[in-house]
């Protein structure tokens, strides 16, 4: 592909270079020290001046507007890796062992160096704030960028997701939930010890976590309105240390999906009626600790309007696709939908011909054109949400 979308045959050469060497160098959450240097040096390169290193290892860029009394919007790239061995055996692979951009956050960044590219040629009505945001895999980035106030009075925000599921080409920009909330559990039973041969004396903690685990089931079965999106997941057990032992706890921990505020809560409240319940007909006492993750990504109406007319523009009325079921991942991107108006979209990035191949895995990657897409389609989002009839 050369020069599409408004980009010409150098700025695909620097995108290009840029997404392979974020790739070949991926960092880890709160660690994206190079990454940060690296897309600071090719914005200013790019002649885009004004950037500021905020939330630690993060960026903002601000591109001028026409009118400096027009909206400010801001769009948002994510930009760090994750804790995977890469297994694609892509010429520009990762270079550090156990590290990996198996989420697509390469592109993300530079799409959103794309995007700060075509808006200082072609400038939205208000200035664009361009946030490379750090620690979104650990749900954390979104709330520092957010804590800086670098966003305080921003009319709306805009980021996106490469997604396999869909060809390159097609965009997702729709309104209501898009991904789940995610909150992390873990329950301790504690009983008494014994020995195995004698359970009269023991109050047993892992009888009382095995019928713990199968009532946790009906939570979703049988308390959440089936219309609804849900998940309890156990994944981890621990208790026990031999075969002829009775220990004196249990462990387990588990995550909690949901995709609005009302089901969040009924799934977090019930999984802390029930294991009380369960742990008092095994004589156990139960100590459950919740950790409030990400909320569900719910997008504006006006937000999604807005970007559905900038994918309109840019590719036309087809690309539009619905996203079909709910994506029960999470993304932070939430926080900044609770406070601002705006859109997550998502990203064809399946070449002609390819597979699925579902993020957080050693053989993820997104088609590289999926980049000049993401790029075009978020500077255009910024336009028509910045434009004065966008009100
Ligand atoms: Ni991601």
């Amino acid at each position: 592909m050369t020069a599409p979308l408004g980009f010409t045959a150098d700025d695909h050469r620097l995108l290009t270079e840029l997404r392979r060497d974020l790739h070949r160098h991926p960092e880890l959450s709160w660690n994206e020290t190079r990454t940060q240097e690296r897309l600071e040096r090719v914005l200013r390169y790019s002649g885009i001046i004004d950037v500021r290193r905020i939330a630690r290892t993060g960026l903002v860029a601000r591109i001028r507007g026409r009118d400096a009394g027009a909206p400010v919007i801001a769009l948002r790239g994510d930009i760090d890796a994750l804790p995977i061995t890469e297994a694609t055996g892509l010429d520009f692979s990762s270079a550090t062992d156990g590290v990996m951009h198996a989420c697509g956050h390469d592109v993300h960044a530079s799409w959103a160096v794309g995007a700060a590219l075509l808006l200082s040629r072609a400038p939205a009505a208000g200035d664009v704030l361009v946030v490379l945001q750090p620690a979104e895999e650990v749900g954390e980035g979104a709330r520092e960028v957010l804590a800086s106030g670098v966003l305080d009075g921003v009319r709306a925000i805009f980021g996106a997701h490469v997604d396999r599921r869909f060809a390159v080409g097609e965009v997702v920009a729709q309104a209501g939930p898009v991904a789940a909330s995610v909150d992390t559990f873990h329950i301790v039973l504690t009983g008494e010890g014994a020995h195995g041969a004698r359970p009269q004396e023991a109050r047993d903690p892992i009888v009382g976590a095995a019928e713990l685990i199968g009532s946790l089931q009906t939570i979703v079965s049988r308390r959440l309105d089936p219309a609804l999106p849900g998940v309890v997941t156990v994944g981890v057990i621990h208790a026990g240390s031999a075969s002829n032992i009775i220990p004196e706890s249990a462990e387990l921990m588990g995550t909690i999906r949901a995709t609005t505020a009302v089901s969040r809560a009924l799934l977090v409240g019930e999984l802390q009626r029930i294991t009380h319940a369960v742990a008092g007909t095994h004589g156990l006492t139960a100590e459950v600790l919740i950790s409030d993750g990400t909320p569900a990504v719910v997008n504006s109406p006006d937000g999604a309007a807005w970007a559905a007319q900038a994918v309109r523009d840019v590719l036309g009325e087809r690309a539009l696709v619905p996203l079909g079921t709910t994506n029960m991942g999470g993304e932070d991107f939430a926080f900044y939908l609770e406070k601002i108006p705006g859109c997550f979209l998502r990203v064809g990035a399946r070449e002609a011909g390819g597979e699925h191949r579902a993020a957080h895995t050693p053989r993820f990657y997104p088609a590289e054109d999926a980049l000049f897409i993401g790029a075009s389609v978020l500077a255009q989002c910024a336009r028509v949400a910045g434009s004065p009839s966008s009100v």
